[in-house]
Order: structure tokens, then C-alpha cells, then sequence
């Protein structure tokens, strides 16, 4: 089954949603594998945000992912990568759809709550990033007969 990275950023911890993100993954159906709650630091931002290095948009944005603690995540799923994107939203919360994440709980693409992979290579890069394989859990999901045919 595929696997995605998933971060709740700074905004979506301080302003109390974790609860809500996660029950929203969870009734879809896809399986929690692996989730820690941490400081990003400089160093990880970098690396984690590293496509967008040459973007003016790049300072503000690892000021911003290190600012305070993120949920990391890895949620496992039939899809899991453009499940959990569609069911964030656009980046820019203005034209994130109602129903999406970022399209109910965010008005600025700065603070846009959550963040999920956006392919297989940097879901693995992320995966790799911010966990150790010994803390991806293989477990088995007792329901998985009620959500998969
Ligand atoms: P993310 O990586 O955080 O999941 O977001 P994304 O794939 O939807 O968007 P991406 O293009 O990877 O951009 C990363 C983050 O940079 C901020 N951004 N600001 N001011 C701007 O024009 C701008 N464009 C992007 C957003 O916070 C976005 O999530
Ligand atoms: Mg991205």
C-alpha cells in the first residue's frame, strides 16, 4: 500500500485543529504508521523545503515550518499521496474548495495548516526525512475489510 507524509504545520498546532486533522484521515480510512509531535529545525526545514530554496517565498516559509510544533505523520492507503492532497485542498486556501482542509480552516497561503506529499519520490524523500524506518509501524487494521473490497 502507498504511503504519504503528512504534517500538521505551526498554525494547524496553535490553533488547536490536530484533533480534527487526524479524525479526518482516520474516517476516510486511511492507516496512521507512524507520528511524532516536534520542533522542525533550520536545518530540516532546508531540507525539507528544499525545491522552493530559489522562491522569494523561501525565508518566510522555513521561518514559518520552524516557528513552533508540527504534527509529522505518515498515513499508508490504496492512494494515499492524492488522497490526502485532494482532501487538503489547493495550496492557496482561497481556492481550496469548501469540504477540503485548507479550503474550511485557512484564508492565507502562508498559513495553509497542513502539509502532505505531492508524489511518490517526495513522499519517500519526506518519509526518509523526518522518520527513521524503525518507527514506521506495520500493523494490521482489524476494519480493513469494511473500507477495502
Ligand atoms: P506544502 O508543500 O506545504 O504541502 O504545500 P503545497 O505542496 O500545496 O505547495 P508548494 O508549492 O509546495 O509550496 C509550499 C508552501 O509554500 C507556501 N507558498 N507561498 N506566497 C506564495 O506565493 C507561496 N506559494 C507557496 C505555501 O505555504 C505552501 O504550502
Ligand atoms: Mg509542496
Amino acid at each position: 500500500m502507498e504511503k504519504t507524509f503528512v504534517a500538521i504545520k505551526p498554525d494547524g498546532v496553535q490553533r488547536g485543529l490536530i484533533g480534527k486533522i487526524i479524525s479526518r484521515f482516520e474516517k476516510k480510512g486511511l492507516k496512521l504508521v507512524a507520528m511524532k509531535f516536534i520542533l522542525v529545525t533550520n536545518e530540516l526545514a532546508q531540507k525539507h523545503y528544499g525545491e522552493h530554496k530559489e522562491k522569494p517565498f523561501f525565508k518566510n516559509l522555513v521561518e514559518f515550518i520552524t516557528s513552533g510544533p508540527v504534527v509529522a505523520m505518515v498515513w499508508e492507503g490504496k492512494n494515499a499521496i492524492s488522497t490526502v492532497r485532494k482532501m487538503m485542498g489547493k495550496t492557496n486556501p482561497f481556492d481550496a474548495e469548501d469540504g477540503t482542509i485548507r479550503g474550511d480552516y485557512g484564508i492565507d497561503i502562508g498559513r495553509n495548516v497542513v502539509h502532505g506529499s505531492d508524489g511518490p519520490q517526495s513522499a519517500e524523500k519526506e518519509i526518509n526525512l523526518f522518520f527513521e524506518s524503525s518507527e514506521i509501524v506495520d500493523w494490521k487494521q482489524d476494519i480493513q475489510n469494511w473500507i477495502y473490497e
